[in-house]
Order: structure tokens, then C-alpha cells, then sequence
């Protein structure tokens, strides 16, 4: 009999937890932190993928659950989205060392997690996060000759074949990038559009 979503789910956190072969184990555990597998419905129809947790969401478990998570809530709420309403990860699930930008080895090893939520959570669109999502999923699904700067790709929709039927592929600028003034907020409602036009 195949196991609901929610039990997959519960077995990629036991597995990510006994990760011992991640260069971020040790230091979690030293830090009594958590890993973040990720929070929403496991049935959504777009699930947006950042790229690793910071201190805020290492400390509760909980993906953007700091201030750029803020940004994100409101972003979704400009297109009338909830976090119940979809599903919200990163590739790495464990908080890179002082929040630097995730390694290539961290993400070989956590990015197999994501690939299996996805394939768990069939969504009709995945949103990426910052430019480190969005090589790692346009890669994923063959779309590495489309891959452009994050300030060239943002806003737009690669349309892709996987085993369960057609899925849009959105690349977004992260959160953070508001905070950092280096954009708006209105700049990524802007972006956030194509999600309401889905
Ligand atoms: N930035 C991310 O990419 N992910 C989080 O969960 C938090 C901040």
C-alpha cells in the first residue's frame, strides 16, 4: 500500500535528521538546532524552493520564518496567496555555517531531498528563490541552456515535461533582496504577478 504524503514526508525528515554524512550535521547538533525540511501543503499547486536556513528558521524548524520571510508573506498576500495554500522549502535544509551562500557539496547532498518532495507534492508550478534555486531546478529539469542571470530569468515561465504532466518552472529574486534595497518590494510583486496569472 503506498504511503500518504505526510508519511513521506515524515521519512525524509528522519533521514535528513541521521544525515551524519552533511558537513552542517555537526554543527547543528552542537547548535541543538533544527533542520528545516519544509511547511505548507503537501497537495499545492506551486511550491516555492529558497535556498537554505538562516538562524531564525534553524532555531524553529521553520522555513522563511525571519524577515525575509515577512517579505515573502507579503508577496504572497499580493496575489491573495497563503502559506497554507502552498508549499514553501529550500534546497539545503540545514543553516550553512554563519549564513554564507550554500556550497556545490551541500547542495548535492540535500538536493536529492528536494528532488523527492517534489516528485511527493506533484506541483503545477515551482517558484525559485534566488539564483541558487533556480540553477539547481532548471538543471534538474533540463533547462540548463536556458539559464541566464537571475535579473534576466525573474518573472518568467519555462514550461517542462515530467513524469506526472506539465509543470512551469517561475525563477524569482529572494526575499532578501528587498532588505538589501538592492530591489523593491514593488519590483517582486511585480514578479509575483505571473503566479497570479497562472
Ligand atoms: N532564506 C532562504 O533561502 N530560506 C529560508 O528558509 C530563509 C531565508
Amino acid at each position: 500500500m503506498a504511503i500518504n504524503k505526510t508519511e513521506q514526508m515524515k521519512k525524509i525528515m528522519e533521514e535528513i535528521l541521521n544525515l551524519k554524512k552533511s558537513p552542517l550535521y555537526a554543527e547543528r547538533i552542537k547548535n541543538k538546532a533544527f533542520p528545516v525540511i519544509g511547511e505548507g501543503d503537501c497537495d499545492a499547486e506551486i511550491v516555492f524552493v529558497g535556498e537554505a536556513p538562516g538562524k531564525n528558521e534553524a532555531k524553529t524548524g521553520k522555513p522563511f520564518c525571519g524577515a525575509s520571510g515577512r517579505v515573502l508573506d507579503e508577496l504572497l498576500d499580493s496575489i491573495k496567496l497563503k502559506r497554507e495554500d502552498v508549499y514553501v522549502t529550500n534546497i539545503v535544509k540545514d543553516r550553512p555555517t554563519a549564513n554564507r551562500d550554500p556550497s556545490k557539496d551541500e547542495i548535492k547532498i540535500y538536493g536529492p531531498f528536494l528532488d523527492k518532495q517534489i516528485e511527493i507534492i506533484q506541483p503545477k508550478i515551482i517558484a525559485t528563490l534566488g539564483r541558487y534555486s533556480a540553477e539547481y531546478i532548471m538543471k534538474r529539469f533540463g533547462l540548463e541552456e536556458e539559464i541566464e542571470t537571475i535579473g534576466k530569468m525573474r518573472g518568467k515561465a519555462f514550461e517542462v515535461k515530467t513524469s506526472y504532466g506539465l509543470v512551469k518552472i517561475i525563477p524569482l529574486l529572494h526575499p532578501a533582496v528587498a532588505l538589501y534595497n538592492s530591489f523593491s518590494r514593488d519590483d517582486l510583486k511585480k514578479d509575483f504577478k505571473v503566479l497570479e496569472n497562472r
